[in-house]
């Protein structure tokens, strides 16, 4: 089985001391840089766009999880690939189109995520799966760091691995929301791939060390 991954969200970072942020997460096990675009339309809160990301994106040396809580994100693929983009997650709840939207992505040369919110349910993307890079299952209602874990993510993750399984798809399932050491390893017993991990790394008094604990849950 392939190691699961750990995706520190910038989200919880100082914003005036992004840099060392970035520095933080490049010396340590993470393995993605999990950035979180919010419209205000979307979701009730506005976070940070474009050039934060390609500033970003300049000293970083993991791959970027983009995950956009705007709508109409079909609008901006170009602009978030040129910010050296890999892997671009798109909401289901935001997309009228979402094959379309995917094959998109895809042809700019990004891997694409669909992200779920709390109450839509896995089966929805049935017919698209195979399609997918990734299933980002949103564990909070997506707008804000901090928040507490929604217990019934681990019923929705039994049932996307599951039909992942069956359909022997190579999509990547990933966790976003409430997560800490205790949840990390429920979800890792229950298929997850990628946990996205907020203000429980960046909160910490040693934010690298987390990260650390967080890699080397399963033996
Ligand atoms: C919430 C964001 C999350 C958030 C996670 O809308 O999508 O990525 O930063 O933060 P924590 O781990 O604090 O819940
Ligand atoms: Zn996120």
């Amino acid at each position: 089985m392939m190691k699961h991954k750990i995706a520190p969200s910038l989200l919880a970072a100082n914003f005036l001391a992004l840099g060392d942020a970035v520095e933080m997460i490049n010396k340590s096990d993470a393995d993605w840089m999990h950035l979180d675009v919010m419209d205000g339309v979307f979701v009730p809160n506005i976070s940070f766009g474009f050039p934060v990301i390609e500033a970003v994106a300049r000293v970083c040396k993991k791959p970027l999880d983009v995950h956009l809580m705007i709508v109409e994100p079909q609008k901006f693929i170009s602009q978030v690939r040129d910010c050296g983009t890999y892997m671009m997650s798109v909401h289901y709840e935001a997309c009228l189109h979402l094959h379309s939207t995917i094959q998109s992505i895809k042809k700019a040369g990004m891997k694409a995520g669909v992200v779920l919110n709390p109450h839509t349910p896995v089966e929805v993307l049935e017919d698209i799966l195979c399609d997918l890079d990734m299933v980002l299952l949103m564990s909070v209602n997506p707008g804000f760091g901090g928040q507490a874990f929604i217990p019934q993510t681990l019923n929705k993750l039994s049932r996307l691995r599951a039909m992942i399984d069956r359909k022997q798809a190579a999509t990547l399932i990933e966790i976003d929301g409430g997560i800490n050491l205790q949840v990390a390893k429920d979800l890792l017993l229950h298929g997850a791939d990628v946990l996205v991990v907020g203000s429980f790394v960046f909160g910490a008094a040693e934010p690298s060390k987390i990260i650390r604990e967080l890699k080397n849950l399963l033996p």
